[in-house]
């Protein structure tokens, strides 16, 4: 039997929410769950019977009842849609719950909503808690990473239960408390956005050797599960290659090529885009990946536009360590910006956020698992010129190695026609940081022409004009 201070109650059975609880109940904790629609219930009580684990379980017909049967202390996890359904199930429980009584939610909140939730929530005494979940179903049931924000009394009074629940990476938990309020759903959504950044980049990858040098999915999937085992180790390589070899039962084809290439999003990457932009940061491989996933949803005017515009792709011929090396330069300039994000908003909430820390509980149990965190983690807890990731002695060598053929990849790929606005990404940010000086003393000239705004001059007095406003 597992260790807690509270009783535990989870609302929301769906995907993660039954898979969560069937791992709550596995590591010996009790557990009482509600759902929506009761029927859920219902079936969600003959699965956990029928995996021995019954007997712990207190099934509820709905949200309220839950709440009033549940003996105090309570600690209530949330498990549904982010926004107006969280609201709901927050202004059901406040009046139900007590001091002493904790909600807990789990899904994928945007963290501006777990910030006020924080605040109104425990003006009435209870605690909250806003904790980011990651692994997926699979994650959920047999141990995902998670992150988790607020106080630490609170994530004292939790932690035997998540350290139990959570991916183990060399026998440690990949949980931990890592801020104040929206501190674990910020640092979930950026994980989401490097997500969705290095989903992009496969894709372009994929798409240059299927579309430009005509090798079919299954031949493309060998090359990725040889990646899994060198620099590129990952859970995206891994899967990507077991995906592309896969068949399609009803045409004997790839599977891939049945799938409808509009992908859908939920918005986490387009929070973590928007966050950053608040804070004045360019995530321009994250930025890339959103745009990617909205631009592919607009099937009817990608018709349309090929057959007005035509929509030739070129033959691309390059060896497959060209784009091994180009998509691991991106790979690092992806995590680099998400880690960019991360120190911005630590900084701009008070969070003190601890960047190697993040890393390593990503290395287990969550979707952007892979060989690199390792690095990243070693990289953060030595010396970084700047505090850049993306300068740290290891990577600065892996970049100069490997941009030259992150510059083929991305040049061959935009001469012959093929969009990679991730790869491209990366490279716009690579080659405008390692240039110490650019080109925005135009913009600047630009600027004071217009509107007056003044620029700083290289001697370093601020408030100059140029010779446009002489008299
Ligand atoms: N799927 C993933 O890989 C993943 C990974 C990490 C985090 N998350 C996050 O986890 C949360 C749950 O996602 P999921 O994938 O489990 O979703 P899901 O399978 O669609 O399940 C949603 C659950 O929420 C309930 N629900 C939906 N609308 C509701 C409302 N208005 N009021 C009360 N309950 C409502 C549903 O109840 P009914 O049975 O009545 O419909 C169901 O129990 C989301 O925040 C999601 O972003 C998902």
């Amino acid at each position: 039997m597992g260790e807690t201070v509270a009783n535990l109650g989870l609302y929301g059975l769906g995907t993660m929410g039954s898979a969560l609880a069937l791992n709550i109940l596995d590591n010996g904790f009790g557990l009482h769950v509600a759902n929506r629609t009761h029927s859920v219930v219902a079936d969600f009580v003959t699965e956990a019977s029928k995996a021995g684990l019954g007997d712990r379980l207190t099934p509820h017909n709905d949200l309220d009842q839950m709440a009033r049967d549940m003996p105090s202390p309570r600690a209530i996890i949330l498990m549904v849609p982010a926004g107006a359904p969280v609201d709901a199930a927050i202004a059901r429980l406040v009046p139900l719950l007590g001091q002493g009584d904790t909600i807990i939610d789990a899904g994928n909140a945007d963290f501006n909503d777990t910030r006020r939730r924080t605040e109104t929530v425990e003006a009435e005494g209870l605690t909250f808690i806003g904790m980011g979940v990651s692994g997926g179903e699979d994650g959920a049931r047999n141990g995902p990473s998670i992150m988790v924000g607020g106080t630490p009394q609170a994530w004292g009074a939790i932690r035997p239960m998540i350290d139990a629940i959570a991916a183990k990476f060399e026998g440690a938990p990949c949980a931990d408390h890592l801020g104040s309020d929206g501190a674990g759903h910020f640092v979930k959504t950026v994980h989401n956005g490097i997500e969705y950044a290095d989903m992009q980049l496969i894709a372009e990858v994929y798409g240059l050797m299927r579309n430009g040098a005509g090798r079919s999915p299954a031949q493309i999937g060998q090359v990725f599960e040889k990646w899994d085992k060198g620099a590129l180790q990952s859970y995206l390589v891994e899967i990507t290659g077991v995906v592309l070899q896969a068949v399609d039962k009803s045409t004997g084809g790839p599977a891939v090529d049945v799938i409808q290439d509009k992908a859908g999003q939920k918005g986490t990457g387009r929070w973590t885009v928007i966050e950053a932009l608040k804070m004045g940061q360019s995530a321009s491989t994250i930025e890339a990946a959103v745009a990617a996933r909205g631009w592919s949803a607009e099937k009817e005017t990608r018709i349309a536009a090929q057959g007005i515009l035509g929509g030739h792709r070129g033959a691309v011929s390059l060896p497959d360590q060209d784009y091994e090396k180009a998509f691991l330069a991106a790979r690092i300039i992806a995590y680099a910006q998400g880690f960019r994000i991360l120190a911005a908003a630590s900084d701009a909430y008070d969070w003190g956020l601890d960047f190697a820390r993040i890393a390593e509980i990503w290395r287990a149990g969550c979707i952007i698992r892979s060989a690199l965190l390792d690095d990243i983690s070693e990289a953060f807890r030595g010396d970084l010129p700047q505090g850049q990731l993306f300068l740290a002695s290891n990577f600065a060598d892996t970049l100069k190695s490997a941009i030259p053929a992150l510059r083929r990849v991305a040049g061959a790929a935009i001469s012959a026609g093929h969009p990679v606005p991730a790869l491209t990404g990366a490279l716009a940010f690579v080659d405008t940081m390692a240039q110490a000086r650019g080109t925005t003393d135009l913009v600047q000239a630009q600027r004071d022409f217009f509107g007056q705004h003044g620029f700083e001059h290289i001697d370093g007095r601020t408030g100059q004009h140029g010779p446009w406003w002489d008299a």
